[in-house]
């Protein structure tokens, strides 16, 4: 008799960063942040699935097929770690694009680290799985928990943040692709030891005044790669100028780039706004913590126990 196949079909969600912050550069080569990371309803479909058996073996097939693929990297490590023996195949179906600052890539990998124990009947704490995932990517530890988050260290220190204020988002999509390791390299060049304290002193200011506020959701939003990006990609400059004068709350570059985020507090204005920009634009709206976590239990149902615990606990506990 063959064992019995777990199966499960996730959605992995885009973020938006509100507000990004780079404070300078770190005795090991990554940068200080200070971020707003924020999910939006943008998303990659994974199917998963999981058979016991006396070897472990995996197969990733993705949609278009991607080099140095995280989903991968991300099923490989979770095999070791928790000593799966087990065949794992898995499908990806990439609609987030990529190199445009929306986290596809780290999402896709935070998706395998919460489905993939849960098929499997492993039980990682949560510490270790966190762990693993700021291995993955700077941004993968926040995709483990959704919603709106404070990011900072390498952005894979995460704190859940009050969600509030408007609850659609434009995305506009221009046809370059930036390189983050690039925009990196360039923005930390422009900084001085000086900068460091104030950056950090006028983020947390500005985060104050956001979650005091009535609104909730970041008026003055700045992004610091916009100064590397937009001189090399003028376009962008516009799109932002274009949003924040058809009445974004927030009108800023995501991640470093290169889509354009616009915020509106109705899905009619949002529309009627994605359509000036003819076909390089989509509506999305903000998804909440809670949203993100009862999508998950969602998902995951038929695999995992009742209860409110979070990561999904398997009921194949081994
Ligand atoms: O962590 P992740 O693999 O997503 O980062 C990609 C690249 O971006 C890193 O190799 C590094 O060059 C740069 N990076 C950085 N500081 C951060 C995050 C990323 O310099 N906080």
């Amino acid at each position: 008799m063959t064992a019995e196949e777990r199966k499960a079909r996730v959605r992995a969600l885009a973020k938006v960063n509100l507000e990004l912050r780079v404070a300078g550069r770190r005795p090991d080569g990554y940068h200080e942040l200070r971020t707003v990371y924020q999910t939006i309803s943008l998303a990659d479909t994974l199917e998963l699935s999981y058979r016991p058996a006396r070897l472990s073996r995996l197969v990733v097939e993705s949609e278009p097929a991607i080099e140095d693929n995280l989903v991968e990297r991300a099923a490989a490590q979770l095999i070791e770690r928790a000593r799966l023996r087990g065949e794992v195949r898995i499908r990806l179906r990439k609609h987030i694009p990529m190199g445009a600052g929306l986290g596809g890539g780290s999402s896709d990998a935070a998706a395998v680290l919460l489905a993939l124990p849960v098929l499997a009947g492993a039980c990682l704490p949560a510490p270790e799985l966190l762990e693993l995932a700021a291995q993955l990517g700077s941004d993968v530890p926040f995709f483990l928990w959704g919603g709106r988050a404070l990011g900072i260290g390498r952005g894979s220190e995460v704190y859940p943040l009050p969600e509030g204020g408007a609850r659609w988002a434009v995305l506009v999509i221009p046809p370059v692709r930036v390189s983050t390791r690039e925009a990196y390299a360039e923005l930390g060049r422009t900084l001085t030891g000086r900068d460091g304290e104030r950056i950090i002193n006028s983020f947390q200011s500005s985060l104050w005044s956001q979650t005091l506020g009535a609104e909730q959701t970041p008026q003055a939003a700045s992004n610091d790669f916009e100064a590397v990006v937009f001189r090399r990609h003028p376009e962008l400059a516009r799109i932002k100028r274009d949003l924040a004068a058809s009445g974004a709350g927030a009108a800023l570059m995501t991640g470093s780039g290169s889509a354009v985020v616009g915020l509106f507090s109705t899905r009619r204005r949002a529309e009627q706004v994605r359509r000036v920009f003819r076909g390089r634009a989509l509506v999305t709206f903000l998804v909440s913590r809670a949203r993100y976590q009862s999508w998950w239990r969602r998902w995951l149902a038929r695999h995992i126990l009742a209860g409110r615990q979070w990561p999904p606990q398997s009921r194949y506990r081994r």
